[in-house]
């Protein structure tokens, strides 16, 4: 099939090689000129494992192509997929649609014969509505269809989720489109994807509905943490032991930081803009972000408390600074205020990531980068683990650290506090 997909951010990159992939032809547009250079010598913008392979790959057999010219890709393509941000409005916190509406719009005077239009951002119920009335000032209604089909990618696992989905949402509101985007995720449903088909709003909403109900899961499981580390329980076992009931399931109960990314506290905040409008109130979701938002500060005052309240001139290493393993997206991150704080209150901070020095901390005093492990833990009275990173799981810390005081915060819960205090550390984690 042919297909342009809008916006080559992480959703609309990633999907749009996955599906080159699976053998259509896949345009992907973006106004981004330099972008758009960069990706047609398989330059990539983004942090994502063995996305490059797949572009190259796919670019080299002519089944992925890059435009600038929407105008074009949209006539030469069946299905359109939308795939620009929805950001949180810098006043409020709604999602932002301009980019969905001013795409909507050129689409709208490109439509030459029947075309399926298909929101794959994350867009608060009704904005199929709202893109379906664009598209209708100038076309006729059986030129088009209007769906809505969610994307559940994670980053640093989007090709995994992509291929080997547990769901396939469409939500279109007639036959036509419905058959047609069965047959184009036929390849996933024949692996075991189940193929959901619900109305336009639904498809909506479901996106909304789990990533807030994933973000209650982790917060949920980060106040159970605070317990156990008030009664000596370890909170991995309540994890396996409330997971292993079917109706719960034990994936997202992994305690540690506050969440971050890209997703997670932007739908949350969204569905509750969505919310008020129709005068419901999701009282669950915003008691949920606000336990997230003081996340940092319950762990930043075990850290005082770790160090006895004397953070002064104290040597911290901070490993990892994204907001989860393998990726290199810092948007939302625990460590944004984490680090900054931890230096408004004098302490010396040498911090690594894989994924190399961050801009963010460019300008904050007594913050440095180091360009391994080996040198940010180097000297330090405090080693804070912050993601969950391959790289930090096996680390040989006796051979690297001399001063015997040094002790570990593992925020991820990475090690066993064994480990480490036979090779002579005190050593802290979360909830246990
Ligand atoms: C998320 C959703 O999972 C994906 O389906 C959606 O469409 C995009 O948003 P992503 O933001 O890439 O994906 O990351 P995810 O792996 O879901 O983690 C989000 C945050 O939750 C991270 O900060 C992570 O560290 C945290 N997390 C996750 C936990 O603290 N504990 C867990 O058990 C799982």
């Amino acid at each position: 099939m042919k297909l342009c997909m809008i916006g080559t951010g992480y959703v609309g990159l990633v999907s749009g090689t996955c599906f080159a992939d699976l053998g259509n032809n896949v345009i992907c547009v973006d106004k981004d000129k330099k972008k758009i250079k960069h990706l047609s010598n398989a330059n990539i913008p983004i942090y994502e494992p063995g996305l490059s392979e797949l572009v190259l790959k796919n670019y080299k057999n002519k089944k992925l192509t890059f435009s600038t010219n929407l105008k074009k890709s949209v006539k030469d393509s069946d299905i359109i997929f939308i795939c620009v941000g929805t950001p949180t409005k810098k006043k409020g916190s709604s999602a932002d649609l301009s980019q969905i509406y001013n795409v909507s719009k050129e689409i709208s005077s490109s439509i030459n014969k029947f075309k399926i239009i298909i929101t794959k951002s994350t867009v608060p119920v009704t904005t199929g509505d709202q893109i379906e009335k664009i598209l209708s000032k100038k076309n006729s209604k059986k030129k088009f269809s209007v769906v809505s089909n969610p994307e559940f990618l994670r980053e640093g696992e989007a090709i995994r989720d992509f291929t080997y989905p547990d769901r396939i949402v469409i939500g279109s509101n007639d036959k036509k489109s419905n058959n047609i985007l069965k047959n184009l995720y036929g390849p996933l449903i024949s692996k075991g994807a189940q193929y959901v088909h619900t109305t336009r709003r639904a498809a909506e909403l479901i996106k909304y509905a789990s990533n807030s109900f994933l973000a209650t899961k982790i917060t949920f499981i980060n106040e159970i943490a605070n317990l156990c580390e008030k009664t000596g329980i370890n909170v991995e076992d309540i994890s396996i032991g409330m997971g292993l009931d079917k109706r719960i399931g034990g994936r997202f109960l992994r305690a540690g930081p506050a969440y971050g990314g890209s997703c997670f506290p932007k739908d949350t905040k969204a569905i509750i803009s969505t919310a008020d409008k129709f005068k419901v109130n999701l009282s669950v979701i915003k008691s949920v972000i606000k336990s997230n938002k003081n996340r940092s500060n319950l762990l930043l005052d075990r850290v005082y408390e770790i160090l006895n309240k004397k953070i002064k001139n104290k040597k911290i290493a901070f490993l990892g600074v994204t907001f989860k393993a393998n990726t290199d997206d810092m948007r939302d991150s625990s460590s944004l205020s984490m680090i900054p704080t931890l230096s408004k209150k004098g302490a010396k901070i040498k911090y690594f990531d894989p994924t190399g020095l961050k801009d963010e901390f460019k300008k904050i005093k007594n913050v440095s980068y180091e360009n391994s492990i080996r040198k940010s833990v180097e000297g330090s009275d405090l080693v804070i683990i912050h993601t969950e990173w391959n790289d930090f799981k096996s680390i040989n810390f006796k051979n690297l650290i001399k001063n015997k005081k040094c002790i570990i915060y593992d925020m991820r819960n990475i090690y066993s506090a064994n480990k480490i205090k036979t090779q002579g550390f005190k050593y802290y984690s979360v909830g246990r």
